[in-house]
């Protein structure tokens, strides 16, 4: 893992760009308020759920056959809920509609908050589709402390594809701010996705709220944390 000294090499950061599910937005807290419902399958189907959205966008872009997160969101939950044999539309609803009201993580409001009130720029580079990322990002009231929430929607592919990365140094050329990747500071708690950013050349912090290892693939983390908050001196 490279070494950043925060003082020294994070003085250079133009941006701080977000990851949205799993790091600003607790994926699992669809499934957790229907417990009552799910029973004892509740963290399995919830695990299904989650694996097969990631495992289905990768798919469909190697595949060249793209379709919305929203479906990807919907189909992957129609297989967890099949493998539990719990397939019935009033209940697929009901998650589906919890997915667009995930809770923030606790450390995603204050970090947001303290980066903006110090003027810097901080984006939402997600697979999530346009309009799933507004109405999540504006249910946690985290909208609020974003400058934009970049969605693959404008290339249909999705994330590690270097393409949607791109979409960062884009943005800031459009609002003419010059940008190199290097000047970008990304955060994820998908380990796939930070190998994704850094082959691409953005600093990466990875977030490992799952305390997983870390994954066995060209590029990495720049900085390993445990809380959002740890960005603040970086600020
Ligand atoms: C994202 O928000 C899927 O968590 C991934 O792009």
């Amino acid at each position: 893992m490279k070494q950043l000294d925060p003082q020294a090499q994070m003085s250079a950061i133009k941006v701080f760009v977000f990851d949205a599910y799993g790091t600003l937005l607790d994926v699992h807290s669809a499934v957790a308020r229907s417990l009552d419902d799910l029973g004892d399958a509740a963290p399995a189907i919830s695990e299904i759920w989650r694996t097969k959205q990631l495992e289905y966008s990768w798919l469909r872009s190697l595949m060249g056959e793209h379709a919305d997160f929203w479906q990807i969101t919907a189909d992957a939950l129609t297989f967890a809920l099949r493998c539990h044999d719990m397939e019935d539309q009033a209940r697929h609803d009901r998650l589906m509609n919890l997915y667009q009201k995930l809770l923030a993580y606790n450390d995603a409001l204050e970090t947001l908050e303290f980066l903006k009130a110090r003027q810097h720029t901080t984006l939402v580079l997600s697979n999530g589709s346009q309009a799933m990322l507004g109405e999540a990002l504006g249910f946690a009231g985290l909208d609020r402390f974003l400058d934009s929430a970049l969605s693959i929607d404008k290339v249909g592919i999705y994330k590690p594809a270097p393409r949607v990365y791109q979409l960062v140094l884009d943005y800031m050329s459009r609002r003419h701010k010059t940008c190199r990747a290097e000047e970008v500071l990304f955060v994820s708690a998908n380990a796939w996705d930070v190998a994704g950013a850094s082959s691409f050349g953005f600093r990466v912090a990875w977030i490992n709220r799952f305390n997983r290892p870390p994954e066995i693939l060209p590029g990495g983390p720049d900085l390993i944390i445990k809380s959002l908050s740890e960005l603040a001196p970086l600020g």
